[in-house]
């Protein structure tokens, strides 16, 4: 589905990403993990069309999207959540997500006019999956971090993607929250048979829902393959995870 090859990313010769490699299979589950700036957020940026590559070449289901603007690639089926919470604090949780689903509509919401009768049904169906369905009357800027990032998830999927990109989803949260989100994470994956590709610090929530984990190291790609094969590989061992 997406296959970025020796991708290079420079900010003032300063080599933030340097040849990094993923492929990430349709259905699949992929984790990106490294240290502090590594490179994860900017190879993401790369991918979303955010930040234009200096190198290296980015496609999505057979077609090269290296370069494209993001309201393109967006278009194309890849949706993203940023590290930090993107959110209408004063809207309601409904309409934060309609206001996705309308402009993935290419329908423009009026805020001063009531369109509460626009796209109900599939902005209440995207609430349930992220598990939001109990809130969508809340005002966005009172939930609590857990639900706001919960929120983005929806947010995200009010576009309709077939590659969902999510930076760090659980930074941040409660243990609850946190376990809350990893079950979303499967859920979509399994019943809306949506692709996941997400960066992460928290090695249990990696380890526990990713297919496969690509390891990156200043800016380039150590290793990509499967969870065990990443925990045995003996440059990862040494760079990232320790010796424990
Ligand atoms: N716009 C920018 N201008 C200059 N340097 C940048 C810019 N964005 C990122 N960098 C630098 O590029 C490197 C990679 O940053 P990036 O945010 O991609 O790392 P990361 O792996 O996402 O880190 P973290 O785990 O802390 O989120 C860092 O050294 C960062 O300071
Ligand atoms: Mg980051």
């Amino acid at each position: 589905m997406l296959r970025v090859e020796n991708a290079q990313k420079d900010f003032d010769g300063f080599k933030a990403v340097n040849g990094a490699s993923l492929s990430v299979e349709k259905g699949e589950i992929v984790a990106v993990i490294g240290p502090n700036g590594a490179g994860k957020t900017t190879l993401f940026n790369l991918i979303t069309g955010q930040l234009k590559p200096n190198g290296g070449t980015i496609t999505f289901l057979g077609e090269d999207i290296t370069s494209m603007p993001s309201h393109r690639i967006c278009k194309k089926g890849i949706a993203r959540s940023f590290q930090i919470a993107n959110i209408f604090h004063r809207l309601s949780v409904f309409r934060n997500v309609q206001v996705s689903v309308l402009s993935q509509k290419n329908r423009n919401l009026n805020l001063f006019l009531s369109s509460d009768s626009f796209f109900v049904k599939e902005t209440q169906s995207i609430l349930k999956n992220a598990g939001l369905a109990d809130k969508h009357q809340e005002i966005a800027g009172s939930l609590s971090h857990g639900d706001r990032r919960l929120l983005e998830i929806a947010i995200a999927l009010g576009n309709e993607p077939r590659l969902l990109i999510l930076d760090e989803p659980t930074a941040g949260m409660s243990p609850e929250e946190t376990a809350t989100t990893i079950s979303l994470i499967k859920r979509l994956a399994e019943t809306r048979g949506l692709t996941i590709l997400f960066c992460e610090h928290d090695m249990d929530v990696v380890f526990g829902v990713s297919h496969r984990i690509m390891v990156m190291e200043q800016g380039r790609t150590l290793v990509q393959g499967k969870p065990d094969e990443v925990k045995n590989n003996l440059e990862v061992q040494r760079a990232y995870l320790g010796t424990e």
